[in-house]
């Protein structure tokens, strides 16, 4: 078994701050850098960081090509909860010269999902390998959309959230009732084609789900235990997280 990188970055911030320094570093040696985004609150101080980094080292992102991880079912692309709002508001339109051909996020109201599913998995195929994905992790282990149980073998589909994630994520939407049911999400062999992962986690209610993925059995049933196999993995991790799985 191969030993994932595990760090500790005291916070937050100074982890958003590594995250977003990483994939500047990344963006400026290979000018079209495949780059594999992942949303939600963990992402947010990353994009702030990130956005800014790029304006003043002047970085051209003209050919940087982007593959987010999920989008949920129903919800177009100028849906407010949407992750196509998401991205733009937290990170594309902070910068000039995003080639909007070359950003792509599953489309959650297609009419033939199941089609728009095997079109995401077949464009990931031919522009990646991604260069480095970026992960955050759910407090029951998911990566991306894929909940407990997922195969290791899974690649873009349509998945079935569990009420533990229509719940985690509720407090973006007015009320749970609005939180959409299933959504599109790159699959766990997906994620595992990339060259480099990094993933960050922050707060107590990660911690269970990071100590399992560290050194807990590689299953199913704890999606994020996959990374164990991966040979290229750095964890972010906060003090407290850190310190928990130690
Ligand atoms: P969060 O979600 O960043 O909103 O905590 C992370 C995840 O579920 O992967």
């Amino acid at each position: 078994m191969i030993k994932m990188d595990v760090i500790n970055l005291k916070n937050r911030t100074v982890g958003s701050q590594y995250v977003a320094t990483e994939l500047l570093k990344q963006m400026k040696r290979k000018p079209d850098t495949v780059l594999g985004l992942a949303t939600g609150n963990t992402m947010i101080e990353v994009y702030e960081h990130l956005s800014e980094l790029i304006n003043i080292n002047q970085v051209d992102v003209a050919q940087i090509r982007t593959f987010n991880l999920d989008e949920y079912i129903g919800l177009s692309a100028d849906h407010h909860q949407s992750y196509h709002v998401y991205m733009n508001e937290r990170l594309f339109d902070h910068n000039k010269g995003w080639n909007k051909d070359q950003i792509h996020l599953p489309a959650g109201d297609a009419s033939d999902v199941e089609q728009e599913c095997l079109n995401y998995e077949q464009l990931l195929n031919e522009v990646g390998p991604v260069d480095i994905q970026i992960l955050g992790i759910g407090e029951n282990g998911h990566i991306g959309f894929n909940e407990p149980d997922s195969s290791f073998e899974s690649v873009t589909r349509v998945v079935d959230l569990t009420p533990s994630t229509i719940n985690a994520n509720s407090h973006y939407f007015d009320n749970v009732e609005d939180v959409p049911k299933q959504a599109i999400s790159m699959g766990l062999a997906s994620i595992m084609r990339a060259k480099k992962i990094i993933l960050f986690a922050f707060g107590s209610n990660k911690k269970e789900a990071v100590q399992q993925m560290l050194n807990g059995d590689i299953t199913e049933s704890l999606p994020a235990s996959i990374l164990q196999r991966h040979p290229n993995v750095e964890v972010v991790l906060d003090d407290e997280i850190y310190r928990f799985s130690n």
